[in-house]
């Protein structure tokens, strides 16, 4: 099990590895960045995420180093790495600044990919289902930083974690919501529920990442005959009285919720539509790997 780090076109053990501390991701969060996981040692979904770290650049106006150079810093960081499973973190900064915030100020791109063990969840936590805390940190407003890009800047999420750790040393995620109340999302998750029994999660105009996984659970919901509400408000109430939940992230698949603010959900298990929809994905990523 082993890290290693591409940059400028070279690859280092993370002790060697470093960028100059005027690059813009470092002075101000000024970056966009994707996680990719593998299953069976392939990228899962990368095209995917390559074409959200597009997206997420051109709402930056962050010019993003050609693709091939990308893909083939992804694929020579994981071979060198040489773990069984990996999760490549693929960041792009908008380079070393000068002295002002001007994006215009700003040298050429930096890439740096990050190949690592996948560090999944254990296998337990799937069938005892995780807690979560709803924090009083309010996600970020679109209009400032819109959660839509995946930006370095996650000062809103590391803040939402603390408190939810504060709260609950054994939180697995924090949930948080907007500034007029409604659920948008985890530090590093979309958060989905069965409310009455229906499948809902928050739109993407609440003001949230549009995740990856959140995208593949609508479509096989759709595809299975599931209705899903994408909700434009979802209570805190609602969630916390919801029959089931789960997380998504790439790194996490679905991921049952059995515990909200230290409270049992429904009846403290992983619920029959959570299970079935983490059939299904599984069985998605193994056909698309
Ligand atoms: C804020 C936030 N929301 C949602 C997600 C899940 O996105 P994905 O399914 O693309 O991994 C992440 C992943 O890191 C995230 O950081």
């Amino acid at each position: 099990m082993s890290i290693r780090i591409h940059i400028g076109g070279r690859l280092y053990p993370p002790e060697q590895a470093a960028v100059p501390v005027l690059d813009r991701g470092f002075l101000f969060g000024d970056s966009v960045y994707e996680t990719v996981g593998t299953n069976r040692g392939r990228l899962v979904f990368l095209e995917d995420h390559l074409h959200r770290l597009a997206r997420s650049a051109e709402r930056l106006y962050l010019r993003l180093p050609p693709r091939d150079e990308v893909e083939r810093a992804v694929r020579e960081t994981m071979a060198a790495a040489g773990n069984p499973e990996s999760r490549v973190r693929i960041i792009v900064t908008r380079g070393d600044a000068s002295v002002d915030l001007d994006p215009a100020a700003a040298g050429d791109p930096r890439l740096v990919v990050i190949a690592q063990p996948l560090g999944e969840p254990p296998p337990e936590l799937y069938e005892t289902g995780v807690e979560v805390e709803i924090v009083s940190v309010t996600r970020n407003l679109p209009r400032a930083i819109d959660p839509a890009v995946k930006s370095g800047n996650y000062l809103n999420n590391v803040l939402a974690m603390g408190e939810a750790r504060r709260r609950s040393p054994s939180v697995h995620e924090a949930i948080l919501c907007t500034a007029n109340g409604s659920v948008a999302e985890g530090a590093t998750s979309n958060v989905f529920a069965v409310v009455a029994g229906q499948l809902r999660t928050p739109a993407v105009e609440v003001g949230i990442l549009d995740g990856v996984t959140r995208g593949k659970v609508l479509q096989l919901a759709r595809t299975n005959g599931i209705s899903c509400q994408e909700a434009l408000f979802m209570s805190p109430d609602d969630f916390r009285r919801a029959d089931e939940a789960f997380l998504t992230s790439s790194v996490r698949s679905v991921l049952p919720v059995t515990r909200v603010d230290g409270l049992a959900l429904g009846d403290g298990k992983p619920g029959a539509l959570t299970r079935r929809l983490m059939g299904l994905y599984r069985q998605m990523v193994e056909a698309q790997t």
